[in-house]
């Protein structure tokens, strides 16, 4: 069951941190949807786009799920751990800084590549760290989560030879970002809320053990299915046909785990409040969303829907970003004590962010599927839309600011 730990200990305090950065990660995103129906002097849609999405995703998920990671063991991590954590953090403020100022420039590129060096200094000491878990159960999946978060950045070097060479804007340029995004995505993030889940799951003496050949299906799909991103260019069928087999392969790994899942949930009930299960509920319901959506790319007119329309694209994305990985760091907050769910105010929170969460995806999706349809924008879809994503940052920053207030009483014991 929970057990709480002090607001004051490194990883609550660490974990309070990344959840500032979603909070203002999150203002940033409903201020570009607000952007849609009054001018904002002075904020440009492409840098704030820029300093959303880096600090999303390197200051709330990248130091989230290292966090979620390492903050089931009750060894604390080592000094140099929580050292290279601020060093990262520091960094991304450069970044909130920068890309607003100057977009893509000397500043935010210095920033974003001296953050995935010190990004390689965490993921050696939380890799040495997960080197004693099951090997076939959370072990596995916790490394394969920090191999393709390294795999991923493969993705950045490439981008400054492609752009010394004269091709910005070329497909290999674009390739070089989709690289970074997909293996960010189905890689880095998707394994890392696996380990989390089945790591917490063991520590509850439930087996929950992936076999191989499940791991091996959604590894494999994860690799294939970046032929995706090659088919925006290159739309040649052998490229669709590879992200199809990848599709179908997620699909049998899903399955599979779906099958496990069903099997001990019962007994993970009982080691869950009511607030864990509805978060790990919207968890685990994106990831169906999101594998049955890709499956459907396999048909080749939904393929050209999901890869024209915007709405579908950016709903992808926070289906991943904000259902799976962000709801499953807000059920280990729970678990961890750290957001008090017998708090009023962080029920509010939470529903508030659940409520923006679930609003805004399906504004995104039908929108974008009228658009497909050409039955045109529905009536005061952008308020609505703004209305709906304004909840998201609301629920952060009360949750933000719970977590802070448990902190100063604790001192104050
Ligand atoms: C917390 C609430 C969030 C809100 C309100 C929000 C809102 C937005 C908006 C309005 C856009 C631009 C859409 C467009 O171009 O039409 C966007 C793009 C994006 N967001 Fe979010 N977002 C949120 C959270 C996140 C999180 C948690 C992540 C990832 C960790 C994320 C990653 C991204 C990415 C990668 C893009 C696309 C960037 C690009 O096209 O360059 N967002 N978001």
């Amino acid at each position: 069951m929970r057990h709480d730990q002090s607001a004051g200990e490194p990883a609550s305090r660490g974990f309070r941190w990344a959840l500032l950065a979603f909070a203002v990660a999150g203002t940033i995103g409903a201020a570009l949807r607000l952007i849609y129906i009054v001018e904002i002097p002075g904020m440009l849609f492409r840098p704030w786009l820029h300093a959303h999405s880096h600090v999303a995703m390197l200051g709330w998920l990248f130091p989230g799920l290292l966090i979620g990671l390492c903050g089931q063991e009750q060894e604390g991590m080592p000094r140099r751990f929580w050292r290279l954590m601020a060093l990262s953090q520091l960094l991304v403020l450069v970044m909130l800084i920068g890309f607003p100022l100057q977009g893509y420039g000397a500043v935010s590129i210095t920033s974003s590549v001296l953050q995935v060096l010190v990004g390689y200094g965490l993921v050696r000491t939380v890799w040495l760290r997960v080197h004693d878990w099951p090997q076939h159960g959370s072990g596995l999946l916790a490394r394969l989560a920090l191999v393709f978060q390294v795999v991923s950045t493969l993705g950045i070097w490439t981008i400054g030879p492609v752009l010394a060479g004269g091709l910005a804007g070329s497909e290999l340029y674009y390739w070089s970002i989709q690289w970074f995004l997909h293996f960010q995505f189905n890689g880095w993030f998707w394994f890392a809320v696996m380990a989390i889940g089945s790591r917490w799951a063991e520590k509850q003496g439930v087996d929950v053990r992936l076999d191989a050949p499940t791991v091996v299906l959604w590894a494999t799909s994860a690799a294939l299915t970046f032929a995706l991103a090659i088919a925006w260019s290159e739309r040649h069928w052998t490229v669709l046909a590879v992200n199809s087999i990848g599709v179908l392969l997620q699909l049998a790994a899903a399955w599979r785990t779906l099958v496990l899942l069903r099997r001990t949930r019962v007994q993970l009930r009982t080691s869950t409040s009511p607030w864990m299960r509805t978060l790990i509920g919207a968890a685990l319901l994106s990831m169906a969303i999101k594998v049955m959506a890709q499956a459907a790319v396999a048909v080749p007119s939904v393929a050209d829907m999901a890869l024209t329309l915007r709405n579908h694209v950016i709903g992808f994305i926070h289906l991943n970003t904000l259902g799976a990985a962000s709801s499953i760091l807000l059920a280990f907050a729970v678990m961890r004590g750290w957001v008090n769910d017998h708090d009023r105010r962080v029920r509010i929170a939470l529903s508030s962010f659940l409520l923006g969460f679930i609003l805004s995806e399906a504004l995104l999706f039908i929108q974008g599927s009228l658009f497909w349809a050409g039955l045109g924008m529905m009536p005061g879809y952008y308020e609505i839309l703004f209305s709906a994503s304004a909840l998201l940052p609301i629920g952060l920053w009360i949750l933000w600011y719970r977590s802070l207030r448990a902190e100063w009483a604790d001192q104050r014991k």
